[in-house]
């Protein structure tokens, strides 16, 4: 099979608020790629675990709430909120919740939508266990104080401000979980790229990324 056969897959991992969203939107733009932004994945079970008044440690009614995701719960209008990035945190330390994303996650790599070249996914395990043998990895990482400025910006932004030291011990605390999670911890693959983001404006990190993807995506 020539390469062309095989859809191109771009995996973007990295902390909270590091600009791998924004980055890896414009990224599938440029590049007539799709886009998945897996993080909605489990903002979707942990609001529903939430707005069903379930324990986020009841591991069955997770794996269940996973498995039975469906397009509506993408477009719900609290999954943005700092109590769903929370609970999606906490939802993801449980491995059969990941083990029921898996599988739609990979369907996605293979087989890009509306006849795009391939697909770009961001998460936290996409260039370690998801697509591992993915066409190229990046890692996008900020320090903990920048990336909770962004975070308070974002907030302020869309009428919820909030204090920045509460912002801070928040990021601070999902690296944490995310990080030394047992099931797909954060981490960056061997053969990623690591772009450091603290000291970029958001278009820089774009451009920068673009650099470092252009070669595989010709
Ligand atoms: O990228 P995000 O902030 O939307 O992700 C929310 C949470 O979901 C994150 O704290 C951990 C979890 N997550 C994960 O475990 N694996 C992924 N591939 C994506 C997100």
């Amino acid at each position: 099979m020539s390469d062309r056969a095989s859809p191109l897959v771009v995996a973007v991992d990295g902390p909270a608020a590091s600009g791998k969203g924004t980055i890896s939107r414009r990224i599938a733009g440029r590049f007539q790629l799709a886009y998945l932004d897996t993080g909605l994945l489990y903002r979707a079970v942990g609001a529903k675990m939430l707005e069903a008044g379930l324990p986020l440690n009841d591991q069955e009614a997770a794996a269940r709430m996973a498995r039975g995701l469906e397009q509506p719960d993408f477009h719900r209008q609290d999954l943005r909120l700092p109590a769903t990035a929370r609970a999606a945190s906490i939802i993801a330390q449980i491995p059969q919740v990941r083990q029921a994303l898996l599988e739609y996650q990979r369907w996605f790599a293979r087989n890009p939508l509306g006849g795009m070249r391939g697909a770009v996914l961001d998460g936290r395990d996409i260039g370690t266990v998801i697509c591992p043998d993915a066409t190229v990895k990046l890692f996008i990482t900020a320090s903990p104080e920048e990336r909770a400025r962004r975070r308070c910006a974002e907030l302020a932004q869309g009428g919820n401000p909030a204090d920045y030291a509460t912002v801070l011990s928040d990021v601070i605390a999902r690296d944490k979980r995310d990080r030394e999670r047992a099931s797909a911890p954060l981490r960056q693959a061997d053969d990623a790229h690591l772009l450091d983001t603290t000291n970029l404006a958001i278009d820089e990190a774009v451009a920068k990324a673009a650099e470092i993807l252009e070669p595989y995506l010709r």
